[in-house]
C-alpha cells in the first residue's frame, strides 16, 4: 500500500492553473523531496496533502483512505513550516503539549509523548525555557517536536531550514535525516535547495511551473537528467553546456561545436543520434580532467586556462572551449595560471545530450 497517493491533482487560483494534473505515489516510509524554484507550486502541493487548500480536480489518498475532503486534523499528518510560529508566552513543554491538551489527551499520555519527542530531538534541557531564550535551530527543533508528539503517519515539511544560517542548516539537515532513520515514517519535504534534496531524499520530484519534470532517485536525477531544466537546476557548481551538432556515422558519431569534436561512442543514447541534429552537450565539472599531454583522439582537446577558483578541497578551473567558458573541478593541490595551455579529457559516458529544440534528453 502506498502511504500517500496523489491522483490527477489540479489546483487553480482564479484563472491561474498552479498545479497541472499531478500524479505521485509515495511509498510507505519513503523520504520524498519536492524540489523546484520559488513559485513552482511546491507549497501548494504540500498544502493540498495537508488539507489546507481546496483542490480543483483529483484525489488524495493517505494510507489507502480517500482524504480528499477530510479535515486536516483527521488526515494523520504533521506539518512543519519555515516560520516556526511558537507561542512566545509558553515554555517549550507547553508549546509541545498544546495541541494534545486541546485534543483532550490524558495527561499521562501527553507526558509520555513529550518525553519521547524531547529524547529524540534532544530537547530535555530546553523544556522549561520560552522561545525567546532559544536559538533559531532550537526553535525549529521544537517546531519539529510539535509534529512529532502528534504521533502521525506522514510528516510534511515546508522549507523548514530556510530561515537558518548555513551552518545550522547543515546541522539540522543531518538531524532530520537521523530522525527519518529512527522513525521510519513517510516524509514529504519541500525545498528550493538542491543540496538538501540530494542529501535527504530517497526520491526527488523536480518541479517547474506546476508540473513534475522528473521523479527519480537523487543519483539518477544527477547523472541522467531528463531535460535541460533538471540538468541546470541540479548540481553546484553547475553543469557545463555547449551548443552544437551531431556528426559522423556509427562508431564515429560525435558532438561537434566550432573547433571541438567529442566522440559519442560511449554515450548511452536513448534514441538514434541523427546527423546534423542541433543538440546541447552537457557535462559536469567533475566529469572532465585536465592533463599536460593530449588524450585519446576524439576525447581530448586543447584549452587555455582563464581562471582558477580554489574552494578548499577542490578548485574550479575556468577555461575556454569552443569559444565558451566551461568549468572543471580539480584537486586544489595543483594550481593553474591564467593563460596556461592544457589538455582536457572528456568522459562521454557520464555526459548528457539534449535536443536543442525540445530540450529533452536524447
Ligand atoms: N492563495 C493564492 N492565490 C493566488 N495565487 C497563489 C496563491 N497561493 C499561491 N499562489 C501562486 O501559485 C504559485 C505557486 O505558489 P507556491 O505553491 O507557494 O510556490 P512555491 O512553494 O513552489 O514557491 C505562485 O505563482 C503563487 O504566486
Ligand atoms: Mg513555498
Amino acid at each position: 500500500m502506498h502511504s500517500v497517493s496523489i491522483k490527477d491533482l489540479s489546483v487553480s487560483f482564479g484563472s491561474v492553473n498552479v498545479l497541472k494534473d499531478l500524479n505521485i505515489e509515495v511509498a510507505d516510509g519513503e523520504f520524498l523531496v519536492l524540489l523546484g524554484p520559488s513559485g513552482c507550486g511546491k507549497s501548494t502541493l504540500l498544502n493540498c496533502i495537508a488539507g489546507l487548500l481546496d483542490i480543483s480536480e483529483g484525489q488524495i489518498f493517505i494510507k489507502g483512505k480517500n482524504v480528499t475532503w477530510e479535515e486536516p486534523k483527521d488526515r494523520g499528518i504533521g506539518m512543519v513550516f519555515q516560520s516556526y510560529a511558537l507561542y512566545p508566552q509558553m515554555t517549550v513543554e507547553k508549546n509541545l503539549s498544546f495541541g494534545l491538551r486541546v485534543a483532550g489527551l490524558p495527561k499521562a499520555q501527553i507526558q509520555q509523548r513529550i518525553a519521547n519527542a524531547a529524547d529524540i530531538l534532544q530537547l530535555e534541557p530546553l523544556l522549561q525555557r520560552k522561545p525567546a531564550a532559544l536559538s533559531g535551530g532550537q526553535r525549529q527543533r521544537v517546531a519539529i517536536g510539535r509534529a512529532l508528539v502528534r504521533d502521525v503517519d506522514v510528516f510534511l515539511f515546508d522549507e523548514p531550514l530556510s530561515n537558518l544560517d548555513a551552518k545550522l542548516r547543515s546541522e539540522l539537515r543531518v538531524e532530520i535525516k537521523r530522525l527519518h532513520h529512527k522513525l521510519a515514517n513517510t516524509m514529504i519535504y519541500v525545498t528550493h535547495d538542491q543540496i538538501e534534496a540530494l542529501t535527504l531524499a530517497d526520491r526527488i520530484a523536480v518541479m517547474k511551473g506546476g508540473l513534475i519534470q522528473q521523479l527519480d532517485e537523487p543519483l539518477t536525477i544527477y547523472n541522467k537528467p531528463r531535460n535541460l531544466f533538471v540538468a541546470s537546476f541540479i548540481g553546484s557548481p553547475a553543469m557545463n553546456f555547449l551548443r552544437g551538432k551531431i556528426t559522423g556515422a556509427n562508431q564515429d558519431k560525435a558532438f561537434t561545436a566550432a573547433d571541438l569534436t567529442v566522440s559519442l561512442a560511449t554515450y548511452d543514447a536513448q534514441e538514434p543520434l541523427t546527423n546534423e541534429r542541433d543538440v546541447i552537450f552537457g557535462f559536469r565539472p567533475e566529469h572532465i580532467t585536465i592533463n599536460d599531454k593530449p588524450g585519446p583522439a576524439g576525447l581530448s582537446c586543447e584549452a587555455t586556462v582563464d581562471l582558477d577558483e580554489p574552494m578548499g578541497a577542490d578548485s574550479l578551473v575556468w577555461l575556454t572551449v569552443a569559444g565558451k567558458p566551461i568549468s572543471v573541478r580539480v584537486d586544489s593541490s595543483r594550481r593553474y595560471l591564467p593563460g596556461e595551455k592544457v589538455h582536457l579529457n572528456f568522459n562521454p559516458a557520464m555526459a548528457s545530450l539534449f535536443d536543442a529544440t525540445t530540450e529533452n534528453r536524447v
